[in-house]
């Protein structure tokens, strides 16, 4: 079997690592391509060097623009390296646009695609990312889930059972992995933080950074937060932007964007994390950290029911006080079933068996 795996964007790279790894341990030829959405050396090169995620072997290079430019610009490099390779089957994941992009050539050439994260569902249709999880679950010819919610939803969507297989989260094989090697790492006396004793800030939803009024309103909410305990932000290219205009006082720490290790040091050292990141939102909860969601909606409900996570939206008053909640109590650790580091086993064996 051959298959051909797409990376595009900084979340993909630590979901595919281990999927790779797996496929090639069992002899799976793997022909990695990466469309090259994220580019810069900290929101892609380090994941590769850190995550031991080897060099692609074909790029893209097709980079930032408007949705239509960015997803058409995929489509149509895509296209002729898939018809070169011969390739069985073409593995996306996530939710970004470089995923739909390449769900899309490869089904219409006639090439099985498999879909990592499949069945997760935010009912937002304002996210970009919605659509592309709907277009790619409904295009994908092996869904692999993450979580029951997952399946359920791919079920009431009419996508034959058959094709669904409950294999558990990639990306905590990823987190298990390395939680040693990030907790050595020497970035929180570099920033001057101790264990326990600082909050880690992640934004950049276009709904909640685009529109300076929201920015402003939730950083008005971060700064109270930050009063009470300091807070270390590693802003996002999309974000840093447009931060400048905003005086966010001296309790909160912008750097800019971090590789996977310190990501993972920042959470697990934290007394509290608020963010608007979808894998953040898994990670917080297997690492039993408190996370404050900066959204009215997630397509990660399980992180709520089974984990330390909490949908605060935008209002400045309920972040607070939710903030201040948790900054007092604490919360319960629990982790989601398959959740365990065996995700990419299983889906060797999904991939195998079909
Ligand atoms: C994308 C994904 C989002 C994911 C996020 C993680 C889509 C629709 N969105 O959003 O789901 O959570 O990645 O980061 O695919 N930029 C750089 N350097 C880079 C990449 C981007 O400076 O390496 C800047 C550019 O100004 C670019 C902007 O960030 O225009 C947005 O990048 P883009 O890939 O369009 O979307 P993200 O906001 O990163």
């Amino acid at each position: 079997m051959k298959v051909c795996a797409v990376a595009a964007a900084r979340p993909n790279f630590m979901k595919l690592a281990p999927v790779v790894a797996a496929l090639e341990a069992a002899r799976v030829e793997v022909v990695l391509v990466h469309s090259g959405q994220h580019y810069d050396p900290m929101m892609s090169d380090v994941f590769f060097e850190e995550l031991a995620l080897r060099e692609p072997d074909h790029h893209l290079g097709v980079g930032s623009g408007t949705h239509a430019g960015q997803t058409a610009g995929v489509m149509v490099a895509f296209e002729p390296l898939l018809d070169a390779l011969d390739a069985d089957v073409v593995m996306v994941v996530g939710d970004v646009n470089s995923t739909v992009a390449c769900a899309l050539v490869a089904a219409k050439a006639g090439v099985a695609v498999a879909h990592v994260e499949a069945g997760l569902r935010s009912r937002d249709w304002s996210m970009p990312e919605e659509i592309n999880r709907v277009v790619v679950d409904r295009i994908s010819d092996v869904l692999l889930a993450p979580s029951p919610d997952g399946v359920e939803n791919l079920l009431a969507e009419g996508r034959p059972s058959e094709s669904i297989h409950l294999v558990g989260n990639v990306m905590i094989d990823t987190l298990l992995t390395n939680l040693d090697r990030a907790r050595a790492r020497p970035v929180l006396g570099d920033l001057g933080l101790t264990e326990g004793g600082y909050g880690f800030v992640t934004m950049h939803r276009p709904a909640n950074v685009d529109d300076p009024w929201v920015l402003r309103t939730v950083a008005e909410a971060l700064v109270r937060v930050a009063r009470e305990c300091p807070l270390v932000f590693p802003a996002h290219p999309r974000t840093a932007q447009k931060l400048d205009a905003l005086d966010l006082g001296p309790d909160i720490t912008v750097t800019g964007p971090v590789g996977y290790l310190d990501s993972l040091a920042l959470q697990a050292g934290a007394r509290i994390v608020l963010t608007d990141s979808g894998g953040i939102q898994e990670e917080t909860t297997v690492l039993g950290v408190p996370c404050l969601t900066l959204r009215d909606n997630t397509e990660r409900p399980i992180t709520i029911a089974e984990g330390t996570n909490q949908l605060v939206g935008r209002d400045p008053e309920r972040i607070v006080k939710a903030a201040r909640a948790v900054l007092h109590d604490g919360v319960e650790t629990r982790r989601p079933a398959l959740w365990d580091g065996h995700a990419s086993e299983r889906i060797v064996a999904a991939l195998l068996g079909r």
